[in-house]
């Protein structure tokens, strides 16, 4: 193992943003880059860098020969900045870490390049809240080391210090991550003092090591009813989750291995084991895992299994696989601990691995998914699924956009101008009618769909659409052009239920994000959206069939994060 020095701190990061200049002009191809104009980004000295990559997604900036990368502040990264959604003032961030509630506060850790927007140099950066909303910034929690990058991992609350690792009768927060080089992945266990602020790896480390490169991702949770810590871990490249039990945090004990099972891809990672409430009674078991790259609509996607936890093992209830996703940019989901009320809440990076290092901002790259409030429910065939909502968000809503329409005729429309540079929540339900008796052969499928538009003047729409004829939604993202990248694709459908020609939706549309929660929060779609200009219209039409509109709701969200944001 070729060793780095110890980052110190965060010198590297203030000379990334001192060499920010503040762009010019407009949006999209105007995007011109000011003074002082490009200027290389850090990278790791000569030596230094990666002889080869440990994972599925090298970082450009780290690699043997790789150019170095312009790096300045342009006028699109405060653009396309959300105004309700996490992300970091500068440099690179991907997976959520550590989500715990320590009695107090929200914690989110996440995985950190502070020096460029590139995946490298992984640190864990870290956020505080109240209300999983409103959130502010902390310094970075753990450093990467001669050890190695701080990788993904989890934090738990030892209330009753069974790691001993506190003074006697005190608790405190015990990080569990791996620590990565391109040889080796072993989970480190660190502790913080300081209410979370910063964790020190204790002199016992690695906690648990096989001796692989491809051993990821710890997640760790108090099993009530066997009295002990169980981990989930991934074997990356073998596709299997391993399960570990402990007493103390610190010696680790092999339970079982699930596997291989769901998608082929090629790493498996940030296994998340979190008991869920099924609506109407009871629990099931959910075993989350992630996949990168391999998902069904390209690059990295979510999978989960329902079923089953004794202590030792998992058991899927069926072979079905889940996803928590039917668009593409929802990804290393993690579960919070330690939540009030036992509440299932998750938040995922609001990104993919296929294009994240690319994206439209120069001085920072990657933001979160709203927090979710997760629950399992039967849907309308029997399954027992994934149902998500955004947790909360009703506390932003700030008095509604006046727009009243309740009936739109085949082939009518009704549209609103929208406030620029503001989060936007669009509740909506409706019923398109029965298609007309003696349709010729070939038109069946153009009987009524019920699409909603964002949209500007110069031709770039957004559209959520809903096909009666097939019970499907779609999201189009093809005709914004502010990104265009071979994976960047721009169409994602889900069914939602057959024979109902009746649909419900609840979309956050924030800069550069679009979640879209629709038949009730079965099926949720996450994606990156790069308009070159505002959008600044949004119309709802009826083609081929009339609907009525039940439910329609818009609202402004206020703005929570203290960023520099379009307006
Ligand atoms: C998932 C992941 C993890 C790894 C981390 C590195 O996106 O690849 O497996 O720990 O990112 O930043």
């Amino acid at each position: 193992m070729t060793e780095r020095p110890v980052s110190t701190g965060l010198s590297r990061r203030r000379a990334l943003v001192s060499l920010a200049a503040t762009g010019g002009g407009l949006m999209g191809a105007a995007f011109a880059q000011a003074a002082p104009g490009p200027v290389a980004a850090p990278r790791a000295p000569e030596g230094e860098r990666k002889a080869e990559p440990n994972a599925s997604h090298p970082s450009p900036a780290d690699q043997p020969g790789a150019t170095a990368h312009p790096v300045i502040r342009t006028q699109s990264d405060a653009f396309y900045r959300p105004t309700v959604h996490y992300s970091p003032e500068s440099g690179f961030m991907n997976d959520p870490n550590g989500l715990v509630h320590d009695g107090s506060v929200y914690h989110l850790y996440y995985q950190y390049d502070p020096f460029a927007p590139y995946a490298g140099h992984v640190h864990w950066g870290h956020a505080t809240s109240k209300d999983l909303l409103s959130w502010q910034d902390q310094p970075i929690a753990i450093n990467e080391t001669p050890a190695g990058e701080a990788f993904t991992g989890c934090a738990v609350l030892d209330a009753q210090n069974s790691s001993g690792l506190f003074k006697e009768g005190q608790s405190g927060l015990v990080a569990l991550y791996t620590r990565a080089t391109p040889k080796k992945q072993s989970q480190y266990l660190a502790i913080s003092e300081d209410g979370g602020q910063s964790f020190h790896d204790i002199a016992q480390n690695p906690v648990l090591d096989i001796g692989s490169n491809s051993f990821r991702d710890p997640q760790v949770i108090f099993h009530e009813p066997t009295r002990q810590w169980v981990m989930v871990v991934a074997k990356s490249r073998l596709h299997q989750i391993a399960f570990y039990a402990s007493i103390d945090l610190r010696h680790w004990v092999h339970l079982s291995d699930f596997g291989p099972s769901g998608l082929y891809g090629v790493d498996y990672e940030c296994p998340n084991l979190i008991e869920i409430p099924v609506e109407g009674g009871g629990s099931r078991w959910v075993l989350f895992i992630s996949v990168n790259p391999g998902g069904p609509t390209g690059g990295s996607i979510t999978q989960y299994f329902v079923g089953s936890f004794d202590g030792s093992r998992f058991t899927p209830d069926d072979t079905v696989i889940g996803l928590t996703d039917f668009a593409k940019d929802a990804y290393a989901l993690q579960c919070y601990q330690n939540m009030p009320g036992k509440q299932a809440v998750s938040i995922a990076w609001l990104g993919n691995w296929q294009y994240c290092q690319e994206l439209p901002t120069q001085s920072w790259r990657g933001c979160m998914t709203l927090p979710r409030l997760m629950t399992l429910r039967h849907d309308s065939a029997g399954w027992l699924r994934l149902a998500q909502a955004p947790r909360g968000l009703e506390t932003l809503r700030e008095a509604p956009i006046a727009f009243t329409c309740q009936r739109l005729a085949a082939g009518a429309s009704a549209s609103v101008p929208l406030p620029p540079g503001v989060a936007l929540e669009l509740v909506l339900s409706a019923t398109v009618d029965q298609m007309p008796p003696n349709l010729p052969l070939g038109d069946k499928g153009r009987t009524g769909r019920f699409v909603i538009v964002f949209g500007n003047d110069m031709g770039e729409n957004l559209t959520i659409g809903f096909d009666a004829f097939s019970g499907q939604l779609w999201i189009d993202r093809a005709d914004l052009n502010g990104f265009k990248q071979p994976f960047f694709t721009g169409q994602f459908s889900t069914p939602l239920n057959a024979d109902d020609r009746h649909f419900d939706i609840r979309l956050v549309l924030d800069a550069c994000t679009l979640e879209v929660f629709a038949n009730g929060g079965l099926s949720v779609g996450t994606a990156l959206l790069f308009p070159a200009n505002p959008l600044s219209f949004l119309k709802l039409e009826a083609t081929g069939a009339g609907a009525s509109i039940e439910t329609l709701g818009l609202y402004r969200l206020r703005k929570v994060m203290p960023r520099e944001t379009a307006l």
